[in-house]
């Protein structure tokens, strides 16, 4: 690791990324935030895959790895698919005799589902991981519509994978991606934001446990705050621009209360159980 490098990036950063060789994964570190400053993440006719934010990537990694996430949804092709499928194989080397002894039972064991608008996107990064991540990482495209929340102007996909994550990346859509307007409001105009609400269409489909961790993207973050039901802890990280909510509630039931358990362990378990 040259000096200019390992200065630019937090030296935590370089060294987790260097441990679980990132470089063979996404190629050379680089910080999105400089490009952020600009236009180009909101440029309509920009092609060209974002670079990958090495702090963006690194906390991905870290949050799939430490609380053994077993099931991800992502909002947003991209490196960061790349990432959580790599956390998510070494989730599955570790965890999977755990899953086959029919301890937790999940479903879709350590796989990530990724899903975007935009179908360039989808066909390129498909291109790209697809021998890599036979069985880890599956790719979905659907469209994205303006539509309503309770009388609120927003959007959704029209299709969403059926899955139950433990774990939630927002990422996406691109304000350009969203078709249609209602009553004449879209988001597709450059002073305008992104609003996803599919999160409170499914709200009561999340098992308790569950994170979501918003990337930016601070007004569907307060959209969701304003709207989510149910016992979410909230955190927003200024430094990284994140916001996390956590579902802290009782168990559902014993497998998800062993998921608890094997997954966030005993503290957390305790924590939960006694909010009533
Ligand atoms: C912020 S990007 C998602 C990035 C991805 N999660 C990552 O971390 O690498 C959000 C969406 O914008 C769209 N998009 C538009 N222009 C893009 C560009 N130049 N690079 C990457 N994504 C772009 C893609 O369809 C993507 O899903």
């Amino acid at each position: 690791m040259n000096a200019s490098v390992s200065q630019k990036f937090a030296q935590d950063d370089v060294v987790y990324a260097d441990a679980n060789d990132f470089r063979c994964l996404i190629g050379d570190y680089s910080d999105r935030r400089a490009l952020l400053a600009t236009d180009a993440s909101v440029d309509e006719e920009n092609k060209t895959p974002l670079p990958a934010d090495i702090g963006d990537l690194c906390r991905l990694h870290r949050l799939v790895r430490s609380r053994k996430v077993t099931t991800v949804l992502e909002f947003g092709v991209g490196f960061s698919s790349v990432v959580l499928a790599d956390a998510m194989r070494r989730n599955r080397d570790e965890f999977a005799k755990q899953i086959e002894a029919n301890v937790l039972r999940r479903n879709n064991p350590f796989e990530v589902h990724s899903l975007d608008a935009n179908a360039e996107f989808v066909e390129l990064w498909r291109d790209r991981t697809a021998h890599e991540f036979e069985g880890l990482l599956y790719y979905h495209e659907s469209a994205c519509r303006m539509g309503e929340f309770r009388g609120r102007i927003c959007h959704f996909y029209d299709s969403l994978p059926d899955i139950c994550p433990d774990f939630i990346y927002l990422d996406a859509p691109s304000q350009w991606d969203v078709e249609g307007d209602v009553r004449g409001v879209s988001t597709r105009h450059k002073d305008r934001v992104p609003i996803a609400a599919d999160l409170l269409a499914i709200k009561y489909f999340l098992l308790p446990g569950t994170l979501i961790l918003v990337d930016g993207r601070g007004m569907n973050a307060r959209f969701l705050r304003d709207h989510f039901k149910r016992n979410w802890r909230y955190r927003y990280d200024q430094d990284g621009d994140v916001h996390l909510f956590e579902l802290v509630e009782p168990p559902i039931g014993d497998r998800n209360r062993a998921q608890l358990l094997f997954c966030l362990g005993q503290e957390w378990l305790s924590d939960a159980e006694s909010i009533t």
